[in-house]
């Protein structure tokens, strides 16, 4: 590592992107890296090639993921309550969301962390579990593992770090905002297929990861550019610099929002952010339910806010029920003991003063009768042949009305 990064720092005095060999006399496999400095992590993708059916959590495990957010990144339905247990087939290739963070000088994740199964190897670890996206000695040397065979098992139980490829470039791709999928070159794969298969160039992907011929090496993790749609949130905001790409989603805000991008213009969506508001999750165990729920959390500043609670509970809550809806009545039913509308006083039922047609039905305020008119084409207001059937409830409302107005008059 420590090779690599005196490298690194010296490439990058002088060009942002380098191309080194991160596996020198060995297969000489190639890894785009970007150099950065700071602490600012960003977003990236890793295409992944599951070397077994797994589960949609298993998957997401090996990369510290979240489910939903891996299965939204692929477009996959993430809202399916049983889309986590879904069995992904053998030889799939997933795009899996990840941060990628600055260490050592350079972009890289390595938030993700494995421990050692009995017979697993370095080697099969590397090129199997984690499908090429890290190397053995990569693996190695990000745990200050003493150099040895990377065919040697591994103790079983063993925690590795395992750093992971990713780049940003700030998100942008030719000042068009774009997201990153860190690509592990297959045997058979050509530069030109590549290029065609993410609708984009050779020559883009040669400048994005500075080849200087456009062959690469089965192995080789070449960084692709996706045309994607970026956020515009403050700094403030705990989700600042979210990107998702073209035909995908991403979960945020506890994943009670969901944002989207295109297929048609690259603007970020996030019209069913409230979709996933109001659901409720419930896990029973031994020592309670465990109830999560994403809650709506109030307009604050224009903005509508929501949380994600979730804890014990002694009995986990039945299922969910709404008021139900019915359509509006058309008719009003006189024999009703529940007070009629008031917004329906016909003209002939009181002899109080008459208000102008119009302007008569309303709750009085301030003085003011400019509520909208009421219809004398249906309903019954107007209808005289009803005044003699309103019953008492009403005719005592209806008096009410007029001594109020005739009250506000004087
Ligand atoms: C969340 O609520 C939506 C409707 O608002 C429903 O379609 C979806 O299945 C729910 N998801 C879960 C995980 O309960
Ligand atoms: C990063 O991109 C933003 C806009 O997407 C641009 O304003 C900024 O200058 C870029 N920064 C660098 C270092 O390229
Ligand atoms: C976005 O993806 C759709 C297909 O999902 C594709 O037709 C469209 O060309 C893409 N847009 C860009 C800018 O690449
Ligand atoms: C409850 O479930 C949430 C998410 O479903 C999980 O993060 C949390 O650890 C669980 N808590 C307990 C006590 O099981
Ligand atoms: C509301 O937003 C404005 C601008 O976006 C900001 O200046 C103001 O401080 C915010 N107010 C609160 C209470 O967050």
């Amino acid at each position: 590592m420590a090779e690599l990064r005196g490298f690194v720092m010296a490439v990058a005095a002088a060009v942002l992107v380098a191309v080194v060999s991160l596996a020198p006399g060995a297969a000489e496999a190639k890894t785009t890296i970007e150099p950065c400095s700071g602490s600012d992590s960003c977003q990236a993708l890793l295409g992944y090639t599951l070397y077994a059916d797994m589960k949609v959590s298993e998957v997401a495990a090996l990369f510290a993921a979240d489910p939903a957010a891996l299965l939204a990144a692929n477009a996959l339905d993430f809202g399916d309550p049983g889309a986590a247990h879904r069995i992904l087939p053998m030889g799939l290739f997933v795009r899996v969301p990840t941060r990628c963070s600055c260490a050592d000088g350079v972009r890289k994740s390595v938030s993700v962390r494995y421990a050692a199964r009995p017979e697993d190897t370095l080697a099969t670890v590397a090129d199997v579990v984690f499908a090429g996206l890290a190397s053995a000695d990569q693996i190695r040397n990000e745990n200050g593992l003493a150099s040895t065979d990377p065919d040697a098992p591994l103790d079983a139980g063993q925690k590795l770090v395992i750093p992971l490829p990713c780049v940003c470039f700030n998100s942008s791709d030719n000042n068009l905002p774009a997201m990153y999928l860190s690509y592990v070159v297959q045997v058979g794969d050509t530069v030109p297929a590549i290029a065609a298969s993410y609708e984009t160039t050779v020559t883009d992907v040669m400048n994005v990861n500075a080849m200087g011929s456009p062959v690469a090496a089965p192995g080789d993790i070449l960084a692709i550019p996706l045309p994607a749609c970026a956020s515009a949130f403050p700094k403030s905001a705990s989700d600042h610099g979210l990107i998702v790409a073209n035909g995908t989603y991403a979960l945020t805000a506890g994943n009670c929002v969901q944002c989207s991008c295109g297929p048609g213009s690259l603007n970020m969506q996030c019209p069913n952010s409230n979709v996933m508001l109001g659901n409720v999750s419930t896990h029973p165990t031994g020592a309670g339910c465990n109830v999560s729920s994403c809650n709506y959390g109030g307009f604050v500043n224009e903005t509508i806010t929501t949380s994600l609670s979730a804890g014990l509970q002694p009995r986990c809550p039945g299922p969910h029920q709404i008021p139900a809806l019915t359509d509006p009545p058309t008719t009003v039913n006189h024999d009703s003991t529940y007070l009629p509308p008031l917004s329906a006083p016909g003209p002939a039922e009181a002899g109080g003063i008459m208000p102008e047609p119009g302007s008569a039905s309303s709750p009085v305020q301030g003085g003011s009768f400019t509520l909208p008119k009421v219809s004398t084409a249906n309903g019954p207001a107007g209808s005289v042949s009803e005044a003699p059937l309103m019953d008492k409830p009403r005719r005592i409302l209806s008096f009410f009305v007029s001594c109020l107005v005739f009250y506000l008059q004087l």
